[in-house]
């Protein structure tokens, strides 16, 4: 079975090829040198983008697979959430390439591909407990069986890949700022003091109390000259991971699943991937965390999920 996957949602546009449960090509073109130069993502510049790259991405991903065009069996896409013109560019791809090879068109939800990119070398058991956290996503997701997502908590406001690249921006660092406050994270101390965010008994969580702190400590040293933007990374890096794992570990007590995984762009980030371990370990379960080129927007994550969906067709045929 040869799957054709298309991400596009954002600002990566990415093609990958899945020949039964075997990623054979992954290509991702990232836009983000572009959208440096504004400190976020300009939706219509991100469309226009994909519009211009997505030949020379799956020419690129065609030829590593090997592949020929008659050989596809499904074309997978994207088909929400995301900033709407990059979707209907990706749609709009996969719709022309569905019905000129006469196959399948398998439309999936982005979110449910970033849990699914966990699946690509590792195999689910069941209950399986995702903390997905992404640009736009913070959720903890119970999956009793396969494609069945159950959302336990949410955030209230902001995500907190939003929230590492906000205080980020207010720190002067470039977009994205996540990888950056990780990279800082490593060198500096924690010695700035931040509030949990929303550190209740409820499985929601809320960054936009934790963004306003950091403004508020970060203006009143606007003009202090000691003021060191590395430990503040730190500081700030240790909280939001905190708040995470916290709400991990009482969603793990509530619902005692037998798999915990990590998803989403924030899952490459080093300290939460050292505390979902060490959290697992400690409850004896099992912990899928996903490899670095899985974790932040990709298309193999979408053939994945498209795989199961076709898996789960068949089954019911
Ligand atoms: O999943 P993703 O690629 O896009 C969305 O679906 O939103 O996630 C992007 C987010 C950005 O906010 C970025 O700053 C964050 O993932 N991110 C990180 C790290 N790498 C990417 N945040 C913290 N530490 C990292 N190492
Ligand atoms: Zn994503």
């Amino acid at each position: 079975m040869n799957i054709l996957a298309i991400e596009s949602s954002c600002d990566e546009t990415s093609i990958a090829i899945m020949k039964d449960q075997k990623i054979l090509a992954n290509i991702i073109s990232s836009q983000i040198d572009t959208h440096k130069k504004y400190g976020g993502v300009i939706p219509e510049i991100a469309s226009r983008l994909h519009f211009e790259n997505f030949g020379f991405v799956l020419e690129e991903a065609m030829t590593k697979a090997n592949m020929k065009y008659e050989e596809l069996d499904y074309i997978a896409y994207t088909s929400n959430p995301g900033l709407i013109g990059c979707l209907h560019i990706g749609k709009m791809i996969a719709k022309t390439m569905a019905s000129y090879l006469n196959i399948p068109l398998i439309p999936c939800n982005h979110i449910e591909g970033h849990i699914y990119a966990s699946a690509i070398d590792e195999e689910f058991i069941f209950p399986a407990l995702f903390l997905v956290t992404s640009g736009g996503h913070t959720q903890l997701v119970l999956l009793k069986k396969h494609l069945s997502f159950e959302i336990l908590g949410t955030t209230l406001d902001d995500a907190v890949g939003e929230s590492f690249d906000k205080v980020g921006r207010m720190l002067g660092f470039a977009y994205p700022a996540g990888p950056i406050i990780d990279k800082n994270w490593a060198k500096g101390k924690d010695t700035f003091h931040l509030p949990l965010p929303k550190n209740d008994k409820t499985l929601d969580f809320s960054f936009s109390g934790l963004k306003s702190a950091c403004a508020n400590q970060i203006d009143k040293n606007k003009n202090n000259p000691d003021f060191n933007k590395i430990d503040f990374s730190t500081s700030f890096q240790n909280v939001a991971i905190k708040i995470l794992m916290n709400k991990l570990e009482l969603a793990i007590d509530k619902y005692h699943p037998n798999l915990v995984g990590i998803a989403g762009g924030v899952s490459a980030n080093s300290l939460l991937r050292s505390e979902t371990k060490r959290i697992c370990q400690k409850h004896h379960l099992k912990c899928i965390i996903p490899k670095m080129a899985y974790c932040t927007d990709n298309a193999a994550m979408i053939a994945r999920l498209a795989y199961q969906k076709i898996i789960e067709m068949k089954g019911n045929n």
